[in-house]
């Protein structure tokens, strides 16, 4: 609460310097150097551009530039992780703590989309949000840029007719991210490398498995889906898919539904598939409430590497996960933001890798998390 009468003090205090400052201008531009720095970016009521003013900023002026970001749910473990990993490196790169302001949707799109409109009044310098609904990208970019606030993307890649859109008219709009196809590939070449031998219980020569998907309208969920049984069959196994649940990325979520499948499918599952960590942690109560044995009658992987899911690969009561590197994406974000604020730019789309996690290198993982 006092931080936020702080940064709206601030704010306010900026906002009325800069236009005295400016001779005045429109009271919703940003008080940034506004930097869409080509001659189509701008929507005509968006602030003179400044593209001189930004190049010469540098890292001491970051510390009078205000950040928004949003994240699309705060109970979001993966999120979690991104945002507190994001405001540490935003603030080691020389931003004001007071100026960076994290808000949670709540999951909810019209809560977020109103958050943003707030953003937008207070004039930040630049903006980062993670979508709650990955569709809304088209509207959230018009608005935005229509405020003349450059905007990065994370975690809920917009669809690539929508990223289109801002190479074509060189709007200070990026995503930053993973690509999800690589998780999914990873997941499934876990499976493939123990050998359909070892994952074929009930001997029927086919891997049957249940997927437990996250928000299916995120391409994180799609992708993964797809992919970890496309590893699989590319490798030469027959699967058979026994259910396909949606559990939301949350934990109890995945509890339930996995329980649900063990209970009307028993053995027959050799394999658990979930889309994230959260929901196999959820999987792993399950599975062991039904009696059943990870590594011994049965398989669960997930993705994230949350530590807790490390150190249940370590221990061998998970299978194995999938590395979603919330440093090297929170670290980009803020980096696409700082490249924004000095003029320098950013490519649109700017990608990490995943990292393939089993016993073999579980514990130097684990490691790298702390
Ligand atoms: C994914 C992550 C999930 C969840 C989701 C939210 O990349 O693996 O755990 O955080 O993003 O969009």
């Amino acid at each position: 609460m006092f931080k936020k009468v702080i940064a709206i003090m601030t704010a306010s205090v900026l906002a009325a310097s800069i236009l005295v400052g400016c001779g005045g201008s429109t009271g919703a531009s940003s008080s940034a150097p506004a930097e869409q720095k080509t001659e189509e970016a701008a929507p005509a009521e968006a602030a003179e551009p400044a593209a001189a003013e930004a190049a010469a900023a540098t890292d001491g002026d970051l510390a009078t530039k205000k950040v928004g970001v949003c994240i699309y749910q705060f109970s979001d473990n993966f999120m979690t992780l991104f945002r507190t990993e994001l405001e540490k490196y935003l603030i080691e790169k020389g931003f004001a703590k007071e100026n960076i302001t994290i808000v949670d949707g709540a999951n909810d799109q019209a809560t977020q989309s109103g958050q943003i409109d707030s953003f937008i009044a207070d004039g930040v310098d630049v903006l980062i949000i993670n979508l709650v609904n990955s569709s809304s990208a088209s509207t959230v970019t018009d608005k935005v840029v229509g405020a003349n606030i450059p905007l990065v993307y994370i975690n809920r890649e917009p669809a690539a007719d929508e990223q289109q859109r801002w190479a074509d008219n060189n709007w200070n709009v990026c995503y930053v991210g993973c690509d999800a196809r690589q998780s999914g590939t990873y997941q499934g070449e876990i499976i493939g490398d123990l050998g359909l031998d070892a994952v074929d219980f009930n001997k029927n020569g086919k891997i049957d498995y249940i997927m437990i998907k996250g928000d299916p309208e995120n391409v994180d969920a799609q992708y993964r889906t797809e992919f970890s049984i496309k590893a699989l069959t590319d490798a030469g196994f027959e699967v058979n898919k026994l259910d396909e649940q949606v559990g939301m990325w949350d934990q109890v979520k995945g509890a339930e539904l996995v329980a649900n499948s063990l209970s009307q499918y028993g053995n027959d599952i050799e394999v658990v598939f979930c889309n994230n960590d959260a929901m196999a942690l959820g999987a792993l109560q399950s599975i062991q409430s039904a009696g059943r044995k990870v590594g011994t009658d049965i398989y669960l992987v997930g993705v994230d590497a949350l530590t807790e899911v490390v150190e249940y690969v370590i221990s061998g009561d998970i299978t194995g996960t999938v590395f979603n590197d919330h440093f090297a994406q929170s670290h980009n974000a803020a980096d696409a933001a700082i490249n924004y604020i000095t003029g320098a730019g950013n490519e649109h789309n700017i990608q990490c890798d995943y990292k393939k996690v089993t016993k073999d290198n579980a514990q130097e993982i684990l490691d790298s998390l702390k």
